[in-house]
């Protein structure tokens, strides 16, 4: 008998075998979710750390995938220095960064605004890039009273909870990627993100291609590495071959057993692996303001 089930996954294998700390020698991490998530306590990021510090805090990355800070005050260099710390940073191919800082970017909806928001979509950030970001860190300026909530999903579990089978196609698979969507000349930011200083751009439409599983790079485990905003395709597929399965892959990859879900305050702070995780940001808040700046550390080629 075939299994009719539409559950794609053992709910029972969602938080396994996965080393999760909450005590390293400068903090404590509460965990948010039984996926990924932890809310660092005892740090203030707006200060030089030491690299003791700065080393339990990459583990606690690893550890946990995206890391949150409450309560913390930063200018735009404090962030800059506190992001550099654990890397080189990007500048944006498309969205201008800041006036004397190019390295944060102002992610702005004003209570006016209607229409799609910046990272309604499920997805790792800037991917259309030949080395994207190994992660990014959100600052929150200015946030609505409710709503405006970003989610994130573990996508080592998204990848070990498919079966055999799968895991053996899509080892061997490329995946076409580009900033078409939001970027492109006839792209998302065309008719929205009318406060940010977004460009559209042929260069939007240049392909790039990654493996559809990663490797990460520190720790060794395997990951699902495609995402709605900026894969196209698989190489050598066409997009209409292709679509069905994507479509699949990042209904698997968002479900809710693999998310965490942050409610931001004034303040806070995520820092996520964005070799590891995806994130959505909820457009829940229509009337209201929210605010948040943003740097990006640069990362390496994915394998
Ligand atoms: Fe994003």
């Amino acid at each position: 008998m075939v299994q009719s089930s539409t559950q794609t996954t053992d709910q029972s294998r969602t938080s396994w075998s996965f080393n999760r700390r909450t005590q390293y020698t400068n903090f404590e991490a509460h965990l948010v979710s039984g996926a990924l998530g932890a809310e660092i306590s005892g740090v203030d990021i707006s200060k030089p750390l030491s690299e003791e510090v700065v080393a339990d805090l990459r583990q606690a990355l690893l550890d946990h995938l995206v890391i949150f800070f409450r309560d913390q005050k930063l200018e735009p260099a404090q962030q800059i220095a506190f992001s550099r710390q654990f890397g080189e940073l990007d500048e944006h191919d498309f969205v201008k960064g800041m006036e004397g800082y190019p390295e944060l970017i102002r992610l702005v909806r004003e209570a006016d605004e209607e229409g799609m928001n910046f990272g309604g979509v499920w997805h790792s950030d800037v991917t259309h890039m030949e080395q994207p970001a190994l992660g990014s860190v959100l600052y929150a300026v200015d946030v609505p009273p409710f709503g405006g909530d970003t989610l994130f999903a573990n996508q080592y579990l998204a990848y070990e909870t498919l079966s055999p089978g799968m895991k053996k196609m899509l080892d061997g698979l490329t995946a076409v990627h580009s900033a078409e969507g939001p970027f492109g000349p006839q792209g998302r930011s065309k008719s929205n993100w009318k406060n940010m200083q977004v460009e559209t751009s042929d260069k939007a439409l240049i392909e790039v291609e990654h493996p559809v599983v990663r490797t990460h790079p520190e720790t060794g485990r395997k990951g699902l590495f495609v995402n709605g905003t900026f894969t196209l395709r698989f190489k050598g597929w066409t997009g209409a071959e292709s679509e069905p399965l994507l479509k699949f892959l990042f209904s698997h990859a968002s479900q809710e057993a693999f998310t965490c879900r942050f409610r931001w305050q004034r303040g806070s702070v995520a820092f996520w692996d964005n070799r590891s995780v995806m994130h959505f940001a909820l457009n829940d808040y229509n009337g209201y303001r929210r605010e948040m700046l943003r740097s990006t550390i640069a990362g390496d080629r994915p394998y």
